[in-house]
């Protein structure tokens, strides 16, 4: 397994970010080789703040070391330290279809909403394929909202070999100067409930934060919404989004022991909300206490980006030079 995944730094990390996608990619690191970058010129397209952008990015970094990334085992970058990757960009936008674009789900999002598209919003999914062909991932692990990228990525490579590899088999992937990646997602996670009980996204404001102060922490998790029964009425698990959010953190026998609980009644939602922020605490504490300390000590986390990328772009060279020996372009 190669794998390879990105985190785009626009905001602090929810814990949406966490199940959804960063908490695999450390449990997976044993697997085989692995990428894992900060996604800086994807956020350009949503921060246009530079300090804040940096920021953000150093931020994203040193939650992937708290949340256990081992930088001597997987290759952890940021994207804008390796430029080959805007070279193959460039030249994945030429055997991308403009219709190809059209169908993703962001570009087609903001149109409904009547945003103003840029280019840089249109063109994400070339960039993203980039970011993955790039260092020749196999396996990609993200959230159920980016699979539709993973797809696109898959598609422009096979454009390309097609139209440049004579060998190319596309029945079986072989033959080509790219290979062709899949995404993988925890099925059980799929998508994070948000306080609201909408999908945990940082657009909504339904956060719960995972690297913020207790009281942060705290104030969103008894900001979650419940229907307003008694403290005696029975109460429907399935339909709570303190329970939803709960089961993440619960075993599977202890998930059956708390429904009970809901169904018997005599409990008002405080109580499970306490549960949960118990919970977040007994499970994140440790990352917390990781990234407390390593932000005490930025440059040792600089040398690591530095290697990082210096490793990222050892492969990145390859690829980019087997991509323009294919294609006619470069020395
Ligand atoms: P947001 O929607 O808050 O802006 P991002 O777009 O930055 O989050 O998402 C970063 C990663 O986290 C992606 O791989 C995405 O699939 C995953 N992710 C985000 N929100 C959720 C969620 N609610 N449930 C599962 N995964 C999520
Ligand atoms: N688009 C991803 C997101 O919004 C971030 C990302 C950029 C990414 N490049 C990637 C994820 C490559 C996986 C692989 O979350």
């Amino acid at each position: 397994m190669r794998l390879l995944s990105g985190v785009k730094p626009t905001h602090r990390p929810h814990v949406g970010n966490y199940f959804g996608a960063m908490r695999q990619f450390v449990a997976l690191q044993d697997r085989g080789p692995g990428f894992f970058f900060v996604a800086d010129l994807h956020a350009l397209n949503q921060v246009h703040d530079a300090a804040l952008l940096r920021e953000y990015t150093l931020g994203v970094a040193l939650d992937y070391l708290a949340l256990g990334l081992d930088p001597e085992r997987s290759t952890l970058f940021v994207q804008s330290h390796v430029p080959e990757v805007s070279e193959l960009d460039w030249i994945l936008g030429t055997v991308t279809p403009m219709g190809l674009l059209q169908r993703a789900h962001a570009y087609k999002d903001a149109l409904a909403k009547e945003q103003e598209v840029g280019f840089g919003l249109f063109a994400y999914p070339v960039l993203m394929a980039a970011d993955i062909l790039l260092y020749r991932a196999d396996t990609v692990p993200v959230g159920k909202d980016q699979v539709q990228h993973v797809e696109i990525t898959r598609d422009i490579a096979v454009k390309f070999n097609t139209r440049y590899c004579k060998d190319f088999d596309p029945q079986t992937g072989q033959g080509g100067v790219l290979s062709l990646p899949a995404a993988l997602v925890q099925a059980e996670v799929a998508v994070v409930p948000g306080t609201d009980g909408r999908k945990m996204s940082k657009s909504y404001g339904n956060t719960i934060p995972l690297f913020d102060p207790d009281k942060d922490v705290k104030k969103a998790i008894m900001g979650v919404v419940t229907s307003s029964t008694t403290v005696e009425a029975p109460k429907d698990p399935t339909t709570c989004n303190v329970f939803a959010l709960l089961k993440l953190f619960l075993e599977p026998a202890e998930q059956a022991t708390l429904a009970e609980r809901y169904r018997r009644g005599g409990e008002g939602f405080g109580v499970y909300k306490a549960l949960l922020l118990e919970r977040f605490h007994a499970h994140l504490d440790p990352a917390r206490k990781r990234r407390e300390e390593l932000a005490k000590n930025l440059d040792h986390v600089h040398a690591i980006l530095t290697r990082g990328a210096a490793k990222a772009r050892a492969v990145a060279g390859e690829v980019l030079s087997a991509v323009q020996k294919a294609c006619g372009v470069g020395r």
